[in-house]
């Protein structure tokens, strides 16, 4: 019996000896065989039970003995094939080898602001919409009330498709405003962010594309109070709890009345600083009542319903919060810019 475990020892000794795998794969298989956690080595120490008491010394030497020389013929024989490889593919080391490890992104800053606006609206229970970046003039501009002459629709402004001249890269998110009202009644509660185009001359203040959240609410008795109490509380949960607003009337062709939205300067404290102009209140957003022609475009009866409908930019938020001056920033990639923002959101 002892015998025979000794010879099988030996036996086992030539056969790893004997092997020579000339590949990667071949040798794996050699070291999941011979030196795996359920290799062959593993197996040879439970032998030992069957080895009479006075040679057991012996024979656990014997099977230690092997298992390095085992290991010193795997080694030897890993450094040859890689070097084969070398010399054919010019790819140096272990491939085999774990990676270096890949460092944790951080999320955009664009993303973080946009997703504590969508934070904020759903409280309120408004949906989240999306639609289209290449839009046609209707939903854009027909719809929302803007009539043919008007500046916005401009070529100078207006990126037009150049072989299908109705079709344009969308100006502003309003015309999720034209695409929700068409297919869905009222009551409509949504939210639209998303990414918008005009031909302006790229600088720190002004990009040719850029974002927005849209808002829309359409029900029956909607009113300018609730435009302003729920822009009240996107302003204070957005800049803080001491936050105050003030609406500036203004002109929006698919709103009437319209406004533009102030907040007091989160920065000075509304005390004046340059953010603020040394005004204490920072311009965020546009504002109004659904025009009633809107309502009608789009097959909804203003005599029946009445809405709230606002916009605002994304980047320009971002830029206040984080007192970014050049808006450029958001779209170079620069990972020296972008690992600076770390958010939960
Ligand atoms: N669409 C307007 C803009 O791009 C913003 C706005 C949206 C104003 C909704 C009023 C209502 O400037």
């Amino acid at each position: 019996m002892a015998e025979d475990v000794f010879q099988k020892l030996a036996d086992l000794q030539r056969e790893i000896e004997g092997a020579q795998p000339e590949t990667a794969e071949a040798l794996e298989a050699f070291r999941i065989k011979y030196l795996g956690s359920k290799g062959l080595l593993k197996e040879v120490f439970r032998w030992i039970k069957d080895v009479p008491p006075e040679k057991k010394r012996d024979f656990g030497k014997q099977a230690n003995a092997l298992k390095q020389a085992a290991q010193a013929h795997y080694e030897a024989l890993k450094s040859r094939i890689e070097a084969g490889r070398e010399r054919e593919t010019g790819l140096k080391g272990d491939l085999s080898a774990p990676g270096p490890p890949i460092p944790l992104g951080a999320r955009h800053p664009l993303a973080i602001v946009t997703n504590r606006i969508i934070h904020i609206f759903t409280k309120l229970g408004f949906a989240i919409a999306e639609d289209r970046e290449i839009e046609d003039d209707w939903h854009n501009f027909t719809a929302m009330n803007t009539p043919e002459n008007h500046p916005a629709r401009d070529m100078q402004d207006t990126y037009y498709l150049r072989d299908f001249p109705e079709m344009l890269l969308r100006t502003h998110t309003s015309s999720v405003q034209a695409r929700t009202m068409t297919r869905q009644k009222p009551p409509i509660r949504i939210i639209a962010p998303g990414r918008v185009y005009r031909n302006e001359t790229i600088s720190a203040r002004a990009h040719a594309q850029f974002h927005q959240v849209e808002g829309l609410y359409v029900d029956k008795n909607v009113s300018f109070a609730d435009l302003k109490q729920t822009l009240f509380f996107f302003a204070r949960e957005m800049y803080g709890e001491k936050t105050r607003i003030r609406l500036r009337p203004s002109y929006f062709p698919f709103t009437e009345p319209s406004a533009e939205m102030d907040v007091s300067c989160f920065i000075c404290d509304a005390k004046g600083c340059n953010i603020c102009k040394y005004t204490g209140w920072v311009e965020i957003l546009g504002c109004g009542m659904v025009d009633p022609a809107v309502l009608e475009n789009v097959g909804i009866d203003p005599d029946e319903y009445s809405g709230f409908a606002f916009g605002m930019g994304i980047e320009r938020q971002a830029m206040l919060l984080y007192k970014i001056n050049d808006i450029r920033l958001f779209f170079e990639n620069d990972a020296r810019f972008l690992k600076q923002f770390t958010s939960a959101f």
